[in-house]
């Protein structure tokens, strides 16, 4: 027996979930928002296959980090080839970039929203399968369009209500790094044997991965070890302190944290993550940062860029859920069939304002019912009479203003939906 058929058919896989009601109305609204932001940047989105080949992730993000060492979904297809679901947007985007012959015509700057996956420890704020809202900026080596890109992550954190503490890092360029790495290689060699065995193997293979260990034994030996920021060049030096003045022009509030170096191999230069209080818990709702060299270690040409990504389940879980702007929803409810074609065409009549629904099982009296537990403000009904003298029946099924749950009304279809705007929202809501 394999391990699945001891699952309910009821049960999802562990650390995936469905969206129902109203989280489908938040998720909704958060890629709308931000959707706009994007747009209001000058970004355009790109579409890309949630299933890659391994190779792409393995070469793009490093072998040495845990995205790529312990949490990728990796099978073999029916063809025997390895094939990976997407675990982060930006190596997908890179690929896009060269598979479609994009790297003549710069900048390019995409979006992208969907489902990512990895095979991490679920618990609040951190699935297995998770929504990112990425954007990438491909072609643009200065400072500025790093400033933008925060800019733009600070806009659609504030336009969704979501307070978010910005914490910025450089990691320097190549060389800065290079120099970095065996001063590092020389300080974590005095406690080779006290550190954890990935952190012991990283020393080999790629010392800077040490600094983002979450591991106990590692921690206190991270504190004492020297600051890449000793080690910046003077150009990276200078590339940091213009993205700091530019957010200081955009009065964007940030922190510097030296240990930001991000999970991910392909940054160089500025790092960033907004951080926000989830259940009085700190956890990063935006990760990001420039990453100069991914496109040519992809077999594209040199071509700078600069991106990020929302965590979407993790904004969904700081949004404030009232600011959802709900629609009056209208119960239309014909007596006999006679009378479905009229009830049919003033339902379609109402949608421009309203959110219709024509619950057709049962009798009338279960069909309230049923208007009740969809939320409908009124119910519209129509029966032989009414359609005689072109008129309805409005009940009403909540309070609303001076009016009262029950109130029932004979209105002429030409002007029910003036009635309905004036019954159903109160008059201190009407614009
Ligand atoms: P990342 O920091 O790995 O960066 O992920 C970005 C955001 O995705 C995180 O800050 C977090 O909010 C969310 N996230 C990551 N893993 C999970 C999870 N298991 N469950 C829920 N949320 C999660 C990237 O992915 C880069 N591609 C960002 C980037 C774009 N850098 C440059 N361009």
């Amino acid at each position: 027996m394999t391990k699945d058929e001891n699952t309910s058919l009821a049960q999802t896989v562990r650390g995936m979930r469905d969206l129902v009601g109203v989280d489908v109305s938040v998720y909704g609204e958060i890629i709308n928002t931000l959707m706009r932001v994007a747009y209001s940047h000058g970004y355009s989105q790109i579409e890309t296959p949630i299933l890659e080949f391994t190779s792409l992730f393995v070469r793009g993000l490093g072998e040495d980090t845990d995205v790529v060492g312990k949490e990728m979904f990796s099978f073999l297809d029916r063809a025997g080839q390895s094939v990976t679901l997407r675990p982060e947007g930006t190596a997908s985007a890179v690929r896009a970039l060269i598979t479609n012959k994009l790297t003549q015509t710069l900048p390019q700057k995409f979006f992208y929203y969907g489902p990512m996956f990895r095979y991490d420890r679920p618990q609040k704020g951190r699935y297995r399968q998770f929504f990112q809202f990425g954007i990438e900026d491909f072609g643009e080596s200065g400072p500025l369009s790093d400033v933008d890109v925060i800019a733009l992550a600070h806009e659609g954190l504030s336009k969704l209500g979501v307070q978010g503490e910005l914490f910025i890092n450089s990691i320097g360029d190549k060389s800065s790094r290079e120099i970095y790495k065996s001063h590092l290689v020389d300080y974590f060699s005095k406690y080779k044997n006290d550190l954890s065995e990935d952190s012991q193997r990283r020393l080999l293979t790629n010392p800077l991965r040490i600094l983002d260990s979450k591991e106990l034994s590692d921690i206190a030996i991270i504190e004492g070890s020297p600051s890449l920021f000793d080690f910046l060049s003077k150009d990276a030096a200078a590339f940091f302190d213009k993205v700091q003045d530019g957010l200081n022009v955009l009065s964007i509030p940030y922190s510097i944290d030296r240990t930001l170096v991000r999970g991910l191999d392909y940054y160089d230069h500025t790092t960033f993550e907004f951080k926000a209080n989830i259940d009085s818990q700190p956890l990063a709702v935006v990760g990001g940062g420039r990453y100069n060299g991914l496109v040519e270690e992809m077999g594209g040409p040199s071509i700078p860029a600069v991106g990020l990504a929302f965590g979407v389940d993790r904004v969904m879980l700081a949004y404030d859920r009232a600011r959802i702007p709900a629609k009056t929803v209208i119960s239309v409810l014909f007596v006999t069939e006679k009378e479905e074609v009229v009830a049919l065409k003033l339902a379609n009549a109402l949608r421009d304002k309203f959110n219709v629904i024509i619950p057709s099982d049962g009798g009338i009296a279960k069909r309230l019912k049923q208007s009740n537990t969809a939320g409908a403000t009124c119910a519209i009904i129509i029966g032989e009479d009414e359609v005689r003298l072109s008129a309805v029946k409005c009940k009403l099924l909540k309070a609303v203003g001076e009016y009262s749950d029950g109130d029932e009304f004979s209105v002429e279809q030409a002007n029910l939906e003036e009635f309905l705007m004036r019954v159903t929202v109160p008059k201190d809501k009407i614009l």
